[in-house]
Order: structure tokens, then sequence, then C-alpha cells
């Protein structure tokens, strides 16, 4: 009987040891699957940052390119047009004033052009900062159009990196872009607020604002201002309805 009963234990402790280890080997196969899908997932990630950088440096490539040839070319041409202009000498007042006007109004075109060619040369924005990059566009702005622009800036002399500055400005970029392209409005609210462990943009403006479900146009500046966000892995929220207007927010913890 003994016997009998020890080898009932014996069967029994063996089959138990089989069992867990069975448990233990699924265990360790279905973690296992889990830490492959995991990595796949990141691999897959990191990828579509990398496109994704890549794209957005080709595209910041181009607006050197284009900015340098309005600084170097186009300016000088202009420059050189308007010298030649102020050199003609003419007994005839009518045709001075004109003359006159004329200089005045190409004059003007080179300061636009220096001011467009400073907002897109990335060089200039990574120099000066997010605070006086955006400051300076309002000012060509309000300059420029029949705005009421309003810009609040909290944040001493807070520094984000660079390259992710130069991104947040070409997200305030694209949004006053299609303020002024689309919105019909009468004022201009940025604002941004810096603290050590929190920033936060926001562009707002008080025109007719839009169905976001339902766009008139697809275009890539609202895709570009959310591959953006993500890229710098911040939260996007966009605030508009028809008829009231549109905020667009940012926030980068
Ligand atoms: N501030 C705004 N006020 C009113 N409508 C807007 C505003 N911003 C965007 N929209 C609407 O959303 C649409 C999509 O904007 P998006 O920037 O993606 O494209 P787009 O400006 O038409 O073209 P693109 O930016 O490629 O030159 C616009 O066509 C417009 O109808
Ligand atoms: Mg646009």
């Amino acid at each position: 009987l003994s016997e009998n009963a020890s080898i009932v234990l014996f069967a029994t402790v063996f089959l138990l040891a089989v069992a867990i280890g069975i448990v233990v080997l699924v265990l360790i196969y279905q973690k296992k699957q889990l830490q492959n899908a995991r990595e796949r997932e990141q691999l897959k990630e990191a990828f579509e940052r990398e496109i994704l950088s890549s794209r957005l440096e080709i595209q910041e490539q181009t607006f050197n390119n284009i900015a340098q040839e309005i600084h170097d070319n186009i300016g000088q041409v202009l420059s050189l047009a308007r010298l030649t202009l102020n050199s003609i000498e003419c007994s005839e007042p009518a045709v001075n004033e004109k003359v006159g006007n004329i200089s005045v109004l190409v004059g003007k075109a080179v300061q636009d052009l220096r001011h467009l060619s400073r907002s897109m040369h990335t060089g200039n924005i990574a120099e000066t900062g997010l605070e006086k990059a955006v400051k300076g566009e309002l000012d060509m702005i309000s300059r420029a159009a029949n705005y009421s622009v309003n810009f609040q800036f909290t944040g001493g002399d807070a520094r984000l990196p660079p390259q992710q500055e130069l991104i947040l400005f070409r997200i305030f970029q694209e949004a006053v872009n299609n303020i002024i392209k689309h919105a019909r409005a009468t004022s201009i609210d940025v604002g941004i607020h810096h603290s050590p462990d929190h920033f936060a943009m926001t562009i707002k403006d008080n025109g007719k604002g839009f169905d976001i479900n339902n766009m008139e146009s697809a275009g890539i500046g609202l895709l570009n201002i959310r591959n953006r966000t993500k890229l710098i892995g911040a939260d996007l929220k966009i605030d508009t309805s028809p008829g009231s207007g549109t905020c667009i927010s940012i926030l980068l913890q």
C-alpha cells in the first residue's frame, strides 16, 4: 500500500510539475509575443516620425533657399531699380511726382520682401527666438492689413530648443495665414505662456469659423499643423464652429 501511495504521490507531483511547467511556458511565450508587438509598434512610430521630420526638413530647406534668393537677388535688384529711379532728373513736375511715388512703392516692396525673407529663414528664427519672431510677424500684419492685433507673452526670457521653436513658429504662421485667407476676422489674439514645465500658445480670431468635420476645401495647412504638433509631442486643440471664430491651442508639457 505504501508503495502504491508513493507511486500516486510521485505521479501527482510529476503531473503537477508538468502542468506548472506548461503554464510557465505559455506565460513566457505570451510575454515574448507582447514584447515583440510592442517593439514592432515602437519601430513603426519611430519610422513615421523619421519620415515626418525629413519631410519637414526638406520644406525648411526650401524655405531657406527662397529666403536667400529674396534677400540676395530680388531685394538687390529692386534696390538698384530704386536707386536708378531716384537718379532720374526731369523738368516736368508731374513726372517727378510719379517717379517719386514709384520709388516709394519699390521701397515698400523691398521692405516687405526683407520681412518675408526674415520670417522664412530658419537661422533667423533660431537666433531671435519665438517671441520676437511672432511679434515681428504680427507687426507686419497690423501694418499691412486692418486687424486689431493683440499679443500676450508671459515667461520672461524662457526658451525652448531651437528646433521646437521653429516648428511652433511654422504652426503660428499657418494659423495666421488661414485667418487672413479664410476667416474674414477683424481681430487676431495671440498668447504665448511659458513656465518651466509648461508651454502654451493660442491663436484666436473672431471670424467666420468653420465646421471641422466638413471643410469647404481640404488644404495641407491644418494637416501640417497636426503633423508638426505630433512631431514635438504637443497637444493640439482646434476650437471652432461656423459663426463663432476659431481658436487654435498648442500645449506642450
Ligand atoms: N481661421 C479660420 N477661419 C475660417 N476658416 C478656416 C480657418 N482656418 C481654416 N479654415 C478652413 O479650413 C480649411 C482647411 O484649412 P487648410 O489650412 O488645411 O487649407 P487651406 O488654407 O485651404 O490651404 P493651404 O493651407 O494648403 O494653403 C480652409 O479651406 C478653410 O475653409
Ligand atoms: Mg491654410
